[in-house]
């Protein structure tokens, strides 16, 4: 398969800490990767090297097979990034900051700095000083930045950052499109799971500079939905709990006035008959799946262990 970015051993001191260690990262064509952790994991730091902005101490980054840190102009003409603050211009517009930018590209058009801005989402906005804009324009406006040019990758920094719940579903869709209609590949950072599990292909946890694990959703949502269980709210708790587990050797919770089972869909029917025919009246059968996060836990669990 063709990766459009590869990065290999790639590590980054700051004085003499390490706050990248010997990082792998490989990502297709099609694909969204999301480099999930908390602050100050080396999220950032990592996209700085794969945009060239901050050399590695040791390794290398390709882009669609061209060496960053050895064929910079080759490599980075493939790529689009919003990292931190973009270095747009507060006293001109959008239209203009957009225009700007697609001056120091060969072929970029005035007809796709409308476009653009269309798609994001800015375009009845655009001639609004940039200084006036919120926290979710700009990053808006810094997403229409990256992919004027059409790149063949684009990194994203924190994307949802200052976006309300109705602009990260958008985002959403405009990330999905473009990598369903142009088969780009993104590569995002986030320290909010339940984002990234919505968007991503694969995701890779990482805590104090090192990968600690790279799984595909795919497999998480196996992972997850095999752990299912089932919280069955019911009259009398603590007896139906007590009956289940020496029934069916299943260890029940009892939360409030639910029992949580942790079984196999095809088991429910016998527990529920089991129920009935104790006269146990049952109000709702819901299903909890572990979420992202609870993957998350586990996996830093068992690292520090
Ligand atoms: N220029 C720098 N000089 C020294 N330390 C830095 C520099 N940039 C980042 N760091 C440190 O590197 C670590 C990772 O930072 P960063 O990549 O910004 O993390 P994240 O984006 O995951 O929050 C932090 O401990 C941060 O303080
Ligand atoms: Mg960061």
């Amino acid at each position: 398969m063709e990766h459009i970015l590869e990065v290999k051993n790639v590590s980054k001191m700051y004085g003499t800490k390490y706050v990248l260690k010997n990082i792998n990262i490989n990502i297709s064509k099609g694909e969204i990767f999301g480099f999930i952790g908390p602050n100050g994991a080396g999220k950032s730091t990592l996209m700085r090297i794969i945009t060239g902005m901050t050399t590695p101490s040791d390794g290398q980054v390709f882009i669609c097979g061209h060496s960053v840190q050895k064929d910079f102009e080759k490599a980075i003409s493939n790529i689009g990034a919003t990292i931190e603050n973009t270095n747009l211009y507060g006293y001109m517009t959008a239209k203009q900051n957009l225009t700007y930018f697609a001056s120091l590209y060969p072929n970029v058009s005035k007809d796709r700095v409308i476009d653009t801005l269309e798609i994001v989402g800015l375009k009845d906005r655009m001639n609004e000083p940039v200084k006036n804009y919120s926290l979710g324009m700009r990053q808006k406006l810094g997403l229409a930045q990256a992919m004027l040019h059409e790149p063949q990758l684009l990194v994203l920094d924190e994307p949802t950052n200052g976006l309300d719940a109705e602009s990260v579903i958008k985002l959403r869709q405009i990330l999905r499109k473009l990598v369903a209609e142009k088969n780009i590949a993104i590569l995002l950072s986030s320290h909010n799971l339940s984002e990234v599990e919505q968007l991503c292909d694969t995701v890779a946890f990482v805590d104090h500079g090192s990968i600690i694990e790279t799984r595909t959703m795919n497999k998480i949502k196996q992972e997850t939905s095999n752990s299912a269980r089932f919280r069955i709210t019911l009259n009398y708790p603590n007896y139906s709990a007590k009956m289940i587990y020496l029934k069916f050797n299943i260890p029940v919770e009892v939360a409030g006035n639910s029992v949580l089972v942790p079984c196999q869909e095809t088991l429910l029917p016998k527990i529920i008959d089991a129920l009935r025919v104790r006269d146990i009246q049952i109000y709702a059968i819901n299903v909890e799946t572990k979420s992202l996060e609870d993957v998350y836990i586990d996996i830093i669990k068992t690292h520090n262990r």
